[in-house]
């Protein structure tokens, strides 16, 4: 049995790695050739969009999988649809913000008030009806808060009235939220499902920073679940799915989710009894799920734009992933993990990698 992964990224080595402790060989296909997977299996450099390539993955393993959600959905509906996890539906509605809030609202599970916006006048529309301030989001291809513009005021309004050209977007309401957090789970062939302890997750310009396990009040891990589990079901989910909730006061609003292995859950690989990278591979090779408890409290720093000496410096208690990628300002290069035996603990180490990115 051979395992395709779509993208060879950091999140395809670790699916790779994952698949190695469980005997599996995985393929990629990336145009990058330099990309961090190349360490862990073969892969086809040819552009995801190029069919050719797609056949020659397909040719190659039993079933395939994507590690990032922007593969053309094209490239997708030409494969046998029982051999690619998760389904091109889930991934169509995961690109396009506006369908993926359609979604939400279909299934009760609350989102930001929003807007499709095109024009200048729906623009003008959803400041009368979001009133400032609000965030514009381009409706595909954004991740790491690229493709957003906060519109707090006239002012902000203006600045983009002037040079705006028509384009797909949604306008959504901002959200006073007290915090942020993701509910990760998988689903197998079989419909049985797992869900991982929820992570507290914070953000430095769009990019996450740090995440952590958190434990929160018993209403909110039953709204986050409940959604999660409704998610699920609708889509007839095979594989690891993240969902981005807002928390503000005793509410959980959905912001969006990601069908695939998640940032956000890194910490998995040291900090559960099963990470979430083999969790997908169990999920889409239908195996028994396994065990998504966590070994104490976790914390995950990811390293953006520089891995600086010191790092390397620190002892084995903290898991250094580096994904071997060129530094770049704003490139997520690697993560640590961190596991305390209390909360102080977790946040003491957290501290000491936090000062050495600081300087
Ligand atoms: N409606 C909103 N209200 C408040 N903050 C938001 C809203 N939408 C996004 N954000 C902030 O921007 C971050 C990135 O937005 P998100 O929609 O998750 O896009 P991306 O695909 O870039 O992750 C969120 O994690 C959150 O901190
Ligand atoms: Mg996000």
């Amino acid at each position: 049995m051979k395992i395709g992964i779509i993208g060879a990224g950091q999140l395809g080595l670790m699916l790779g790695e994952a698949a190695k402790k469980l005997n599996y060989e995985c393929i990629f296909l990336d145009p990058n050739k330099n990309s961090p997977a190349k360490k862990i299996g073969k892969v086809i450099n040819q552009e995801f969009s190029d069919i050719e390539g797609i056949r020659r993955l397909d040719s190659l393993t039993d079933v395939i999988t994507y590690e990032f959600e922007n593969v053309p959905v094209e490239s997708i509906n030409t494969l046998n649809p029982n051999t690619v996890f998760p389904s091109s539906k889930a991934l169509e509605i995961a690109q396009d913000r506006l369908k993926e809030k359609q979604l939400f609202d279909s299934l009760n599970i609350p989102v930001a008030k929003y807007m499709s916006v095109t024009t200048k006048s729906d623009l003008l529309d959803a400041k009368s009806s979001l009133g400032f301030p609000f965030i514009l989001k381009t409706r595909r291809f954004g991740y790491d808060g690229k493709g957003q513009s906060f519109i707090n005021d006239e002012k902000s309004l203006n600045e983009i009235l002037i040079n705006y050209e028509e384009m797909d977007l949604i306008a959504e309401k901002k959200i006073d939220f007290n915090y942020e957090i993701s509910a990760i789970g998988a689903r197998n062939k079989r419909g049985e499902s797992i869900f991982y302890p929820l992570t507290h997750n914070t953000h430095k310009n769009g990019i996450l920073r740090t995440s952590r396990t958190i434990n929160v009040d018993e209403s909110i891990s039953k709204q986050a679940f409940s959604y999660l589990s409704d998610l699920l079901s609708k889509l007839d989910y095979v594989g690891v799915i993240a969902l981005e909730l807002f928390v503000k006061n005793d509410h959980v609003i959905a912001n969006e989710y990601a069908p695939r292995v998640h940032n956000s859950g890194h910490w998995t690989i040291e900090g559960a009894k099963t990470s979430q990278f083999e969790n997908h591979l169990r999920a889409i090779l239908n195996m028994k799920l396994g065990d998504t408890s966590e070994n104490g409290f976790i914390g995950m720093e990811n390293l953006i734009g520089t891995i600086p000496s010191d790092i390397q410096q620190l002892k084995e208690d903290f898991f250094l992933h580096d994904y071997g990628k060129t530094e770049r300002p704003g490139r997520k290069l690697g993560h640590i993990s961190v596991i305390g035996e209390d909360k102080e603990e977790r946040e003491e180490k957290l501290r000491v990698i936090q000062k050495i990115i600081s300087n």
